[in-house]
């Protein structure tokens, strides 16, 4: 998928010469390709002006590296207008435009026991403060897949929203949106993914899949620079959502309220041009190799982790044991070590860069029963890791596995 020369973290040296392995993709992508950090700096360099906030020729320059960084993300996610994407600052924003924007006092809301605090918390804060309620739905106990008839049976009357996470920052799960977005569609509740670990690496269709709302960040799978992401919000819906922001667009500047059209309605202030322009680049990166084949080179590491470890004492990874409902993120525990222990292990023994702890996911690891103890060890891949790289992560793993074994 990725030629070995473009693998600078996976196959290089970093600091005094050790071998740095990047496996924290779920946090943010690294490395980024060549071509997001070209647009940023000829952003930086060439163009500086704000977008929309001036009639000269670099203020449009800006203004169309924005229009550009909308198609592209037209295209990719199969939208109905460019006009309703709207940029956010990750994807906790986007989220919280799409839940606070659509939930009022009385409605009830729908979740899963994989969801995130970028879900959860807003949930909870509109609970305390607005009288909202909210139902979690359970997942398989090992899979962690939702099953979409424990959704429908979830509704009520008073649901306004159902917002379910596509993939598991914890498990890898992947969650069947199309069914649950069918369900929705037809009960005529908004239906609101979480696609913070998925756009970029798993195909989405948001007509297909009946994606009401689609949440997503430029900084992970889209090889966009941090502090970037956006909300897709389907044709029709922007008459109920209201926005959390208010002021300046640079355009209607005589009308001392917030327009309503689209994208003006919800981005109050300048733009963030540097890393729209990267995060331009970078869906410009995966549209040309697609993310069918992305997604398949995601599924060829996870083989590759999954026969790695595969009947290794004392080692266990989380969630689907197979291929199916999965994409390439890993929870694992080695027995009898703490999971902050054995990242340190992994970095300092092998130079590999993981993340330990609860992640963000409270309900997930309590589902888990990791919760009480460190929660676990993340290891998550991305299109500049390939099978050798994951070779020597399920090596390096194995080996402390059998280490804490020998020593126990
Ligand atoms: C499932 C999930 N949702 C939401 C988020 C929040 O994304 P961001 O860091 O872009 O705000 C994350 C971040 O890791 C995530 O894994």
């Amino acid at each position: 998928m990725v030629s070995a020369s473009e693998n600078v973290v996976g196959s290089g040296e970093v600091g005094g010469g050790s071998r740095r392995l990047y496996c924290d993709n779920a946090a943010t992508s690294f490395p980024k390709p060549a071509e997001v950090l070209q647009a940023m700096v000829h952003y930086a360099t060439e163009i500086g002006a704000s977008a929309g906030r001036g009639g000269y020729a670099e203020a449009q320059a800006s203004a169309a590296v924005l229009k550009t960084c909308r198609e592209r993300l037209n295209t990719l996610f199969n939208g109905e207008n460019p006009q309703h994407f709207i940029f956010a600052l990750n994807c906790t924003d986007a989220l919280n435009l799409a839940i606070k924007g659509i939930l009022q006092p009385g409605d009830h809301a729908v979740t899963t026991w994989m969801d995130h605090n970028s879900v959860l918390r807003p949930y909870n804060a509109l609970a305390s403060e607005g009288g909202i309620s909210y139902t979690h739905v359970a997942v398989d106990p090992v899979t962690c897949v939702v099953d979409p008839t424990e959704i429908r049976k979830a509704i009520r009357p008073n649901t306004k929203l159902i917002a379910v996470v596509h993939g598991s920052n914890v498990t890898g799960t992947v969650q069947p949106i199309r069914e649950i977005g069918k369900i929705a569609r037809e009960a005529g509740i908004p239906f609101l993914v979480d696609a913070a670990q998925t756009a970029g690496h798993v195909p989405i269709d948001v007509q297909a899949d009946c994606v009401d709302l689609l949440a997503f960040p430029g900084h992970k799978g889209l090889m966009g620079p941090l502090g970037t992401g956006a909300l897709y919000i389907r044709p029709g819906l922007e008459g109920t959502l209201r926005p959390l922001r208010h002021g300046g667009t640079g355009s209607v500047s005589e009308q001392d309220v917030q327009p309503e059209f689209m994208p003006d309605k919800f981005e109050a202030g300048s733009h963030n041009g540097i890393g729209l322009a990267g995060l331009s680049a970078g869906v410009e990166w995966i549209l040309k190799r697609t993310v069918a084949s992305l997604w398949q080179h995601d599924q060829m590491l996870c083989k590759a982790f999954m026969s790695g470890v595969e009947g290794v004492e004392g080692l266990q990874y989380f969630g689907p044991q197979g291929i199916r409902n999965r994409m390439g993120v890993f929870s694992v525990r080695v027995r009898g070590m703490e999971p902050g222990k054995l990242a340190e292990v992994l970095e300092n023994e092998f130079g590999i860069l993981t993340r330990a702890g609860l992640h963000c996911a409270p309900l997930a690891h309590t589902h888990l029963g990791t919760v009480g103890s460190g929660g676990t060890t993340r290891l998550s891949f991305g299109p500049f890791l390939n099978v050798p790289d994951i070779e020597y992560v399920a090596n390096a793993l194995s080996a402390v596995a059998l280490r804490e074994f020998a020593a126990a």
